[in-house]
């Protein structure tokens, strides 16, 4: 009989676990490896976890924060907003999940399969920046779930996205709005809600516009 495949792994270690053992035995730096290996924080003490396993994670979590937020805005009127249409897969979830709902979706280029894609009248194209301040001519405080899936890869650049945009999500939010995120925002009049319990802290974020509040 052949190994079963825990036993492969113990007798022939996953280079990831591996190369962080042995870097951060003699207190080597390993964020550099960041793009090539699984996060060390991801990793449970004894327990290695690989690529496949921590996407998964992430997109457990991003469904089960949807989901959680779908039920908190199930009867208030008004549209939802998608920022990043990437591959259209969230796009799809919410209007799976919400059929009713006008979706408005934006991002700066159209690159999902043509079966994910929104009606044209509900793709905005364009930068963030610039889209979101036209959309809130029309529809200011007026939607009433954000999912901002805008992460690059680039946390710098993320984060300065982040401060350039946090304040025009904002003005489009209703009050009492749900704005969720693979990142995290500072918005004074947002309050941060709690995640599923399943969802581990900083994997994704949910916020609500608080009323009576105004905007950073
Ligand atoms: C992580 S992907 C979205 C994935 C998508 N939610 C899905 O489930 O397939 C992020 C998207 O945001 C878009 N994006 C990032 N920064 C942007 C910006 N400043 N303006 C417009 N679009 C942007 C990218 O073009 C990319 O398609």
């Amino acid at each position: 009989m052949g190994l079963r495949w825990s036993e492969v792994q113990i007798l022939s270690p996953r280079p990831n676990s591996w190369i962080h053992s042995v870097l951060t035995a003699v207190s080597v730096d390993t964020s550099f490896l960041h793009p090539l290996v699984t996060p060390f924080n991801e990793l449970q003490l004894g327990q290695s976890m690989s690529r496949l396993d921590s996407f998964i994670r992430r997109l457990n979590a991003q469904r089960n924060c949807i989901d959680l937020a779908l039920g908190l805005v199930n009867q208030m009127p008004g549209p939802f907003l998608e920022l990043g249409l990437g591959n259209g897969r969230t796009y799809d979830h919410l209007r799976e999940s919400a059929p009713d709902r006008e979706i408005f979706v934006f991002d700066r280029k159209i690159a999902a399969h043509p079966d994910c894609r929104p009606p044209r009248q509900f793709m905005v194209v364009g930068e963030f920046s610039e889209t979101l301040e036209c959309f809130a001519r029309r529809y200011s405080n007026t939607a009433v779930l954000a999912h901002c899936d805008i992460g690059s890869g680039q946390p710098e650049a993320d984060r300065v996205l982040v401060q350039e945009i946090g304040t025009k999500i904002s003005n489009l939010m209703a009050d009492g709005g749900v704005v969720l995120s693979d990142q995290s925002f500072d918005v004074v009049n947002w309050h941060e809600c709690e995640l599923p319990e399943e969802t581990q802290p900083g994997r994704y974020y949910i916020y609500r516009k608080i009323s009576g509040s105004s905007p950073r």
